[in-house]
Order: C-alpha cells, then structure tokens, then sequence
C-alpha cells in the first residue's frame, strides 16, 4: 500500500493541492471502462482520467475528435461507477466547449450530472478563458491542458513537442498562470521541453501534471493501454511500459484457440 494512500481516504481537488504543497508527486492515469478503472483505482492511482484519447484507444479513430459527448459520458459514467478513491477527471470532447461559454458550461453539466464524474478537463489557454471561468463559476472543477493539444493536431500537424520556441514558451507560461489566475485546481502540461515544465511548475502553486514533460513537475500521467503495452505501434521517448500485455494476451488467446480446436478445452472439471 502506498503512502498517499494511507494518508488520503479519497482524493478530492484540494487533496491535489496539498499534495503539491506537502512536495507529494501525484499519479494519474487513463481509463475508460468499469474493469480497467476497478484495478487503476484498487492500485492507489490519485487521478483517473477518462481521456478523449478513448477516441483512440478503445474506438480506433486516429485522432480524439471524432468521440462524441454521448460517448464520454458513458465511459465516465462506467469508471465512476468502480472508484472508491481516486478523482475522476472527464475530457469536454472536440466540439463540446469551443463554440461559447454557454455550450461550454452545458456540456460540462452534463458531464458532471450524467456521468457523476468529479472534474473536468479543456484543452487551451486564453483562447478558451470566458469559457473556464463560466464553468467554474456554476462550482465545478477545471483541469486545464497545455503544451501539445490533440484536439489541434490539425492546425500543428505533428504530434511532435510544443514551445521549444520562446514566443510559443512564452504564451504557454502566461496561459498556466492565467488558469491558475482564474480557479484551474491543475493543469497537463502535454510534449513539451523538460525546463519549460520545470519553470512552469514553479511559477504556479496549483499542480502541473507531466505527460512527456520531464520529472520536474507534481505528477505524472500515461495512458492505461499504453504503460501496460496493450497497444503497441505507439513509442514515443516518454512512455514507459510496465507490461507487454500485447503479447501475452495474444499468446493466451492463441492457446485457448488451440485448446477449443484440439477438444482439450473444456475438460472433465470444466463441465456439469
Ligand atoms: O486524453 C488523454 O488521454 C489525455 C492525456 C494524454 C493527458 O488528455
């Protein structure tokens, strides 16, 4: 059992606060479904994030715009349902919040009722402030999103790593302090260089949590799917993977093939 979690019962926005106070790196990771978000949880994970990378990972499209807020919900809805612990952080999907404050604030409502989900998550900086402070005005918790934007990937084109130039590094340091200005309880810091996080994360005394942002930050946070090695055509430099469940779920599921085609399966034991 780990530390934070003998000191903390269920994490809470605050909770994430205090830990940075206390200098207690926080844990968060992905998940989108009951069975997955039961065992994530059971491990002692401080944040879960029900991603729009769910548009990748468990719908297959290439990039997170096509998910919709119907599909969010209901894999918010099926990971609240399995978590005793962890904060329950809910991406707004591309075209749930950018159009005004107003659709902002309805799509977050709906989040926050439909799913039971404890936060949400934006994407963007000054572009999207009217938008924040409407959400945080009606009392519910944004998580806000910097660096490497998936839901921009077509105006960057690339996936590769964000504001290794000034102006661009410049921009990103206003827009985190700006969130933190406005009531933003953290912020994913996404690909960018391992010192503009580190500034960053001093700059500001709500959390910055790191994805391929170098250690210097207050937490950490990967895709399930990914550390586990469920997936593996993706390999960028900052994932670390605990797992190669590709392969030994491949060799398991080829072996119970084997075992139906060969009658070995069931066996006496395995019948009434
Ligand atoms: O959708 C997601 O999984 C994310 C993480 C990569 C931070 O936003």
């Amino acid at each position: 059992m780990s530390t934070a979690k003998k000191e903390y019962k269920r994490i809470t926005v605050k909770t994430l606060v205090d830990m940075k106070a206390n200098g207690q790196k926080i844990s968060m990771l992905t998940a989108y479904d009951y069975t997955m978000a039961k065992i994530v949880d059971g491990a002692g994970i401080d944040v879960i994030l029900v991603g729009d990378s769910a548009s990748n990972v468990m719908a297959g499209h290439e990039t997170t715009l096509p998910i919709t807020l119907d599909q969010m919900i209901y894999h918010a809805s099926s990971v609240v349902r399995a978590v005793n612990r962890s904060l329950v952080v809910v991406d707004l999907p591309f075209g749930s919040y950018q159009s005004d404050p107003k659709e902002a604030l309805r799509s977050s409502i709906r989040i926050m009722k439909e799913s039971g989900g404890h936060a949400v998550k934006l994407e963007g900086g000054k572009e999207i402030k009217e938008s924040i402070k409407r959400i945080l005005h009606a009392g519910i918790p944004v998580m806000g999103h910097l660096g490497l934007t998936p839901q921009s990937i077509y105006k960057f084109g690339t996936y590769t790593v964000r504001a290794k130039e000034e102006a661009e590094a410049e921009k990103l340091l206003e827009d985190a302090k700006m969130l933190e200005r406005i009531g933003c309880f953290a912020i994913v810091l996404e690909k960018i260089p391992a010192e503009l996080a580190k500034k960053v994360a001093e700059s500001v005394s709500i959390p910055i949590i790191g994805i391929g942002a170098g250690p210097d930050v207050d937490g950490q946070v990967l895709v399930v799917h990914d550390m586990l090695g469920m997936t593996h055509e993706f390999n960028p430099r900052f994932l670390r993977r605990y797992l190669n469940l590709f392969d030994d779920m491949t060799e398991a599921i080829a072996q119970y093939v084997d075992d139906v085609k060969t009658q070995d399966f069931p066996n006496d034991s395995e019948k009434y």
